[in-house]
């Protein structure tokens, strides 16, 4: 039985969430930090060399003003009230995506904290903000192309998430089954989970599901 080292996963189905219940989105998505938390936790509790969470999309722009907002000031009030929490626990954050098109005030905070955490060792925690992959690619391969040949491994190496370990298990929760934007190079041979379960519902003991059947799986990598 094979352990992940990696973990990411697509967080979605807030909206819908708050739906159900007849409650603001902004409502959902206030619950699904609540989520971030439990599982963020749980992974450094099982030993998750990284976990890489699908916070904001480069599409994601495309929702209201309103929407936009309350998920920045969601951002802000995360980082300031849990920023001690991953300190104090050798987890090391990273971001992934291109975070600094966020306002000022947002920026400072993410450096602040990645600062504060630079030197953490224990389970890594990447959170992607305004992060595309097509985006990710593009940006990696014109570094590439800057230092010499453009192979695999030289974009390998300039994608956002170098250094961390291969992606293992990907997981998407609300039904939706696509990967919209998310990890595409990454994913080449990244196993799959999708749930119906809505992000704010998901617990430890789905990430534990998930693990479980990800230990079942026999990963070929094309080879017999
Ligand atoms: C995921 O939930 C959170 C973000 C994309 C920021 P959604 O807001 O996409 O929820 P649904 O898909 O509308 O239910
Ligand atoms: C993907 O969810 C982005 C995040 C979870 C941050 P979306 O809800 O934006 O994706 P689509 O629009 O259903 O593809
Ligand atoms: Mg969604």
């Amino acid at each position: 039985m094979s352990t992940a080292r990696h973990v990411a996963i697509i967080m979605d189905g807030n909206g819908r969430w708050a739906k159900k219940r007849h409650l603001p989105r902004a409502e959902g998505h206030r619950r699904g930090v609540e989520a971030v938390r439990r599982i963020a936790r749980a992974a450094r509790a099982m030993g998750l060399e990284a976990l890489t969470l699908y916070a904001f999309s480069t599409e994601n722009w495309r929702r209201s003003e309103d929407e936009i907002a309350a998920l920045m000031s969601l951002m802000k009030r995360f980082i300031l009230s849990d920023l001690d929490e991953f300190a104090a626990n050798n987890v090391k954050l990273r971001i992934i995506g291109d975070y600094k098109a966020f306002p000022a005030d947002i920026t400072k905070l993410i450096e602040d904290a990645l600062a504060r955490t630079a030197d953490n060792d224990g389970t890594t925690l990447a959170v992607a903000l305004n992060y595309g992959s097509r985006d990710e690619i593009a940006r990696a391969a014109a570094k590439a192309a800057a230092k010499g040949a453009v192979t695999a491994e030289a974009i390998e190496a300039e994608l956002d998430t170098a250094g961390m370990p291969p992606l293992d298990l990907l997981i998407r929760t609300s039904g939706e089954v696509r990967l919209s934007n998310f990890l595409l190079w990454q994913a080449a041979y990244a196993e799959m989970w999708f749930t119906d379960v809505l992000w704010p519902d998901f617990t430890t003991e789905h990430l534990a599901e998930a693990l479980a059947s990800f230990g079942t799986r026999e990963r070929r990598y094309g080879g017999r």
